[in-house]
């Protein structure tokens, strides 16, 4: 039986379209979930949108459309969205979708029926404006922390969660498992929060009076779901918990999270008791990547700075777009996203380095052997060939596989970038138009088809993270001929971009 991999995004709300940050996560998980296809895996990859709650509804309202209109018009544009990053996930599910429902109140009736639900009273200070309830220590002066005006004291009845008595549990689960939270910035950040804190109990539900948008409680029509505690569930809800019992068995055990720094408290506290009061294990991985910020400041609608990754790639590619995220900053830090090193890494690590290495080895497959690809002959192999190059191709499979392994996505480029710097270094020391002089054919043969070789390991190892590249390399390398196309990054000139 093939080897399974799970693989999710957080599911995005919908108030907004997808901005850099959503297509971060999403294009790594891509990226993993193509690495791990090529390798053989039975892959589920899963991404989707999160539907309910007040933000969502506020949303529709600023529209004038009811909020199921709101999503259902939005969430085609999500899909296009991820349809022109080439993304490629195996299922997309939505909160409001009936596997999903049907899954969640599962959860809440079960729950309830073990006692781990207690109907208590919720006060807070509460912005009616925002629709946000605060902590004393949030709202200083009785005031909103984001709109500034004041709040009040409010109170009502709802379901609670008796998340704290599975704390202790927790920490040993963590503790045992140095690879379930990563990176270990983000697990010991978890693990001290819940030593230094008592948990108190998670309000998994909200009056109807105050939002009607969200999934009913079961045991109680005048309450719906916390938006969190339905958009979690999502994760075993697309794997057909509790009925596809067969896809849950296959998948569950080897999910890995990818999510953004911000949810991890959701995904590494809350998520976990869920999962292990209903009686489930936590999921395999749950790995925090940073913080994407635009030329050094905080992305935000006011300050007019969202990046739109479709403008992106309209004026560099798909592929160039993927590099730049997976290749600048370490999955796990923050990162500057900027045209200006976008460009610096488009005319080096590819115009310089990739491109130029396809383009000048065609040629001289073209110029040489009239584009045929010629014989390899070991013997005829110069040193350079034997030492650098060929030891560097054979081990490039498992050098992308074990920085995958660990979400170490540079590190996978740089192994590929390692190769095809060698090479290029090796057509500038064997000089080929002497062999051509001397008449050394074999020797010039050798040399061809070892870069021919070079050219398919590459294409074939970077697919995950380009894959239009990859196949445009391909497609010029047939089996036994070769067809140049167009220089695949013509260089740009950095005064010419806005
Ligand atoms: N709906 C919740 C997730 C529920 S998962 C069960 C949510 N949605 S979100 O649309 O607000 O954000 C989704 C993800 O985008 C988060 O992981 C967040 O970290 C990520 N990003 C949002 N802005 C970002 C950057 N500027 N940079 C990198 N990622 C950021 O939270």
């Amino acid at each position: 039986m093939n080897k399974a991999t799970y693989v999710t995004t957080p599911i995005y709300y919908v108030n907004g379209l997808p901005h850099i940050g959503h297509s971060y996560t999403t294009i790594a998980a891509d990226c993993l979930a193509r690495h791990r296809r090529l390798r053989g895996d039975d892959v589920y990859f899963l991404t989707g949108t999160d539907e309910h709650g007040q933000k969502v509804l506020k949303a529709a309202q600023d529209k004038g459309l009811s909020p199921q209109d709101f999503v259902d018009q939005i969430i085609p544009r999500f899909k296009e969205a991820w349809k022109k990053l080439d993304i490629t996930y195996d299922d997309f599910i939505r909160t409001t979708e009936p596997r999903h429902i049907e899954t969640v109140q599962y959860f809440l009736q079960k729950l309830f029926d073990q006692g781990d639900l207690y109907r208590g009273e919720y006060e807070g200070l509460y912005c009616v404006p925002c629709e946000v309830f605060w902590t004393e220590k949030q709202a200083l002066e009785n005031l909103c922390p984001d709109c500034k005006r004041p709040v009040e004291k409010l109170k009502e009845s709802n379901y609670f969660f008796k998340i704290s008595k599975y704390q202790d549990w927790l920490i040993s689960y963590i503790k045992e498992r140095p690879d379930f939270i990563r990176p270990d910035t983000r697990r010991n950040e978890v693990l001290v929060f819940l030593e230094e804190n008592k948990l108190n109990d998670l309000c998994v539900s909200r009056p109807k009076q105050r939002l009607t948008w969200g999934i009913s409680l079961p045991f109680s029509p005048d309450h719906v779901t916390y938006v969190w505690f339905d958009a979690l569930i999502n994760y075993v809800s697309a794997l057909g918990f509790p009925t596809k019992k067969d896809k849950f068995d296959k998948f569950w055990p080897v999910a890995i999270h990818l999510i953004g720094k911000d949810i991890l408290r959701q995904h590494a506290v809350f998520w976990p008791i869920m999962l292990k009061a209903i009686g489930l294990n936590p999921p395999f991985m749950i790995f925090a990547h940073g913080w994407w910020q635009v030329n050094e400041e905080k992305m935000s609608k006011s300050r007019g700075n969202v990046i739109n990754p479709l403008d992106l790639i309209d004026e560099f590619g798909i592929d160039v777009y993927r590099y730049f995220l997976l290749r600048e900053v370490p999955f796990g830090s923050d990162g500057v996203f900027s045209k200006v090193s976008l460009i610096k890494r488009f005319n080096g690590d590819l115009a310089n380095d990739l491109g130029n290495l396809v383009y000048r080895t065609l040629t001289m497959a073209e110029k040489y052997f009239d584009s045929k690809i010629p014989e390899l002959y070991e013997e005829a192999l110069d040193p350079i060939a034997l030492k650098e190059l060929s030891p560097r191709m054979n081990a490039l499979p498992s050098k992308v596989d074990a920085a995958l392994e660990n979400l170490d996505f540079i590190a996978g480029l740089v192994a590929i970038w390692d190769l095809i710097g060698c090479a290029n270094k090796y057509i500038e020391d064997t000089k080929p138009w002497n062999l051509k002089k001397e008449s050394k054919t074999k020797e010039l043969e050798s040399f061809i088809a070892v870069l021919i070789a070079v050219l398919r390991a590459v294409a074939r190892e970077i697919e995950p993270f380009m894959p239009q590249t990859a196949a445009l390399i391909s497609a010029q390398i047939k089996p036994d001929r070769v067809s140049k196309g167009a220089p695949l990054f013509p260089r740009i000139d950095v005064q010419h971009v806005n």
